[in-house]
């Protein structure tokens, strides 16, 4: 296993923050910041939809590129409140967050429908970053890798060795999401090659090699060194510390520096 081999990524997930200006305004505190990172560590800031179009204009020639925080499955139609991979394509967005915690708790969100919103986000050159995790219950109950194992079943189901190389995948314990517990590096360094495992069964040893994987649940300027450190951690989905430039910024030199 080569860490040389794949694509760090530092990615922001914002949530339901920021209105437009205060958008702009984080962004343009955080482009000189991570300048240094170009060619280096991919630097993403994952925003609201109504964010997304300013967030495009305020990084255009830089090395942050923008996300969003879901996408729908089907290409168009009778779909009220959603959003189509081909409408975030045409304005400028690279990545995209599928099956985040919140929206499977919150929001119906199952594995069948991660599935298909992956599918989607690949057919339209979106580069889905696919979260998965246990919850605290099921960590306890010492059944964290049959929970993640499944999940990451469903959730690449019938995508090709190509499509997997493309995708990320976020490993968040939900336990650990916006609660200030950030499981130990050795946590995260277990459950994140057992992903890369278990994609390698479902592939080849080189595609799951291809596969960037990162934690997300409160990483902080504090705990980010740590956790990038480890061989299978080849970045991290941040929220609370993505809100403040200069901590985003210790994180993304964490993985510069990692
Ligand atoms: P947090 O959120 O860093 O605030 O725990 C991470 C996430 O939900 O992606």
């Amino acid at each position: 296993m080569n860490k040389a081999l794949r694509k760090a990524i530092i990615a922001g997930n914002w949530k339901m923050n920021k209105t437009r200006p205060e958008a702009k305004e984080l962004l343009e505190a955080i482009k000189p910041l991570v300048a240094n990172a170009d060619g280096k560590v991919e630097v993403v800031a994952c925003v609201p939809f109504t964010n997304l179009e300013t967030a495009v204009n305020a990084t255009a020639g830089s090395n942050i590129k923008i996300g969003a925080e879901n996408v729908h499955y089907e290409k168009s139609g009778a779909f009220t409140g959603e959003i189509s991979a081909d409408m975030l394509t045409e304005i400028g967005v690279t990545y995209v967050v599928i099956g985040h915690s919140e929206r499977r708790q919150y929001f119906a969100e199952t594995d069948e429908t991660v599935n298909k919103r992956t599918k989607a986000a690949l057919a339209a050159g979106l580069l889905p970053i696919v979260c998965v995790g246990e919850m605290l219950a099921e960590r306890e109950a010492g059944i964290t890798s049959e929970i993640v194992g499944k999940q990451i079943k469903l959730d690449l189901a019938g995508l090709t060795a190509e499509d997997v190389k493309k995708t990320v995948i976020a490993y968040e314990p939900v336990w650990a999401i916006g609660t200030g517990k950030t499981a130990t590096a050795d946590q995260a360094e277990e459950v994140c090659a057992f992903i890369r495992a278990t994609i390698a069964s479902l592939y080849d040893q080189a595609t799951a090699d291809a596969v960037t994987i990162q934690y997300g649940g409160s990483m902080n300027a504090k705990n980010c060194a740590e956790l990038l450190a480890k061989p299978n951690v080849d970045g991290g989905l941040i929220g609370g510390a993505s809100l403040k430039a200069d901590d985003f910024n210790v994180i993304v030199q964490a993985a510069v520096n990692g």
